[in-house]
Parts: structure tokens; C-alpha cells; sequence
């Protein structure tokens, strides 16, 4: 397994008041799984996605990550677990507007220490792998939604990661460069990428082996659907 996850809690506390975002999330996560978390808004499915990516701690319970507990790790050991394990999509593709659909992709491997030429033969092989190879050295700004999430997956597989986690990402798209880019996912979950997709789209859900459901920080269902 990839990811044990045992009793997690998050609670949120906003000055007085305290939230429970995760009241008790039992989940593992086998290599190789296609998974997708769904919910309705409020119900934890970011949170749990951040505790499982390594971008925020549970307040209680135990993560195992490929064998090893990761409950209690400081912010530096966190941040190179992310690094190394996970590439992350969001819905609002997060790249830099300054920066080309190249550097964009290549930021990581910057901040991994790989050197030029690998990094060129690295990135173009990505932008070839998500179909934008020939925007390579256009600004975000230049290209379209599905463009810019393509270029947003190109960045998050460039490390190789051994762990893809997406959320909403096609929340801000049309349903054409949705099915775009669940057609990449599709295809580096057959390739064997372990790939967890939050949503709220019953279609887009469609498309993975695994459901999991999850209302007021419970997981309620969780079932193989093919
Ligand atoms: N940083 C935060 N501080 C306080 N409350 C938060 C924070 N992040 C999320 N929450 C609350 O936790 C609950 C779960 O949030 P979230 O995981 O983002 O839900 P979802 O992704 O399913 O919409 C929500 O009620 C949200 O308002
Ligand atoms: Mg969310």
C-alpha cells in the first residue's frame, strides 16, 4: 500500500471556535489505484486531499506513507516529501502568469537540482505527453483553460511522482477540455499511476475504479465500481 491512513482528524480552530473539517478517516490507498472523492461542498474533501499530499497535518490520528508513519514530520520534511512523492493539480491550475507552459513545467525539476539538458529532454517530454508540445513558449495568458490544466498536469507528472492527486480539476473547464483531460488521467491510470481526483461531477467519478464518498468529514461509502 501507498497511503494508511488510521483515525484522521482535522479540526480548524478560527478564534473561539473550533471545526471538525475530518472526524475519523480510516482510508488506504493501494499503488496503482484510480481513485476519486466525492462529496458535497464543506464536506473535507480538499482537507483530506492536502493531509494525504503532504500540504497539511491532521490534528489527530496516524498517516502511513509507503510503510512509514509521516503523522509528526516538521514543515521541511513535509515540503520534501511533497517534492519528491506527489504532483498536485488544482482546479484554478495554479502556474505562474509570467512564466512560459516550458518553465512552468520545469520549475520543478529546477528546485530538484537536475541539470539543463536533462530538464529540456524532461519537460518537452511532458508537453508532448499532454498534447502542447507546440505552445511550449506561450505565457499563460495565451492559452485556454483545458491548455493551461494540461500544462498544470505536464508540471505535477515531471518529477515522476509516485502519487497524482487532483482537486476539481476540471471545476473551471467546459465539459470538451474536461473529458480532455480526464482522458489524460485515464491514460497514466493505465499506465499504473497511483491518481486520487476529488469532485463533485458524477462523470467525471465515472471514470475512476475506486468511489469514495465522504459528508461531514465521514467517509459514508467507499466501493470498487469497476
Ligand atoms: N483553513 C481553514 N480554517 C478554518 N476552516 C476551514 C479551513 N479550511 C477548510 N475549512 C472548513 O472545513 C470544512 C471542509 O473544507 P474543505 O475540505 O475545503 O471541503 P470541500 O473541499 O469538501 O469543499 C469547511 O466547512 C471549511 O469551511
Ligand atoms: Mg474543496
Amino acid at each position: 500500500m501507498i497511503c494508511q491512513l488510521i483515525n484522521i482528524k482535522k479540526i480548524y480552530s478560527t478564534g473561539k471556535v473550533n471545526f471538525p473539517a475530518l472526524n475519523g478517516i480510516d482510508l488506504i490507498i493501494e499503488k496503482g489505484e484510480y481513485t476519486a472523492i466525492m462529496g458535497p461542498s464543506g464536506s473535507g474533501k480538499s482537507t483530506l486531499l492536502n493531509i494525504i499530499g503532504f500540504l497539511d497535518t491532521p490534528t489527530e490520528g496516524k498517516y502511513f506513507y509507503q510503510g512509514k508513519e509521516v503523522s509528526n514530520l516538521d514543515d521541511d520534511e513535509l515540503a520534501r516529501l511533497r517534492n519528491k512523492e506527489v504532483g498536485f493539480v488544482f482546479q484554478n491550475f495554479n502556474l505562474l502568469p509570467r512564466l512560459t507552459a516550458f518553465s512552468n513545467v520545469e520549475l520543478p525539476l529546477i528546485y530538484a537540482g537536475i541539470g539543463i539538458k536533462e530538464r529540456r529532454k524532461l519537460v518537452m517530454e511532458m508537453l508532448e505527453k499532454v498534447g502542447l508540445k507546440e505552445r511550449a513558449n506561450h505565457r499563460p495568458n495565451e492559452l485556454s483553460g483545458g491548455e493551461m490544466q494540461r500544462v498544470a498536469i505536464a508540471r505535477a507528472l515531471v518529477n515522476n511522482p509516485s502519487l497524482i492527486l487532483a482537486d476539481e480539476p476540471t471545476g473551471n473547464l467546459d465539459t470538451k477540455s474536461g473529458s480532455e483531460i480526464m482522458k489524460i488521467f485515464d491514460q497514466l491510470a493505465n499506465e499504473g499511476r497511483t491518481i486520487i481526483i476529488v469532485t463533485h461531477d458524477p462523470n467525471i467519478a465515472s471514470h475512476t475504479k475506486r468511489l469514495i464518498r465522504i459528508t461531514d468529514g465521514r467517509i459514508i461509502e467507499d466501493k470498487i465500481v469497476k
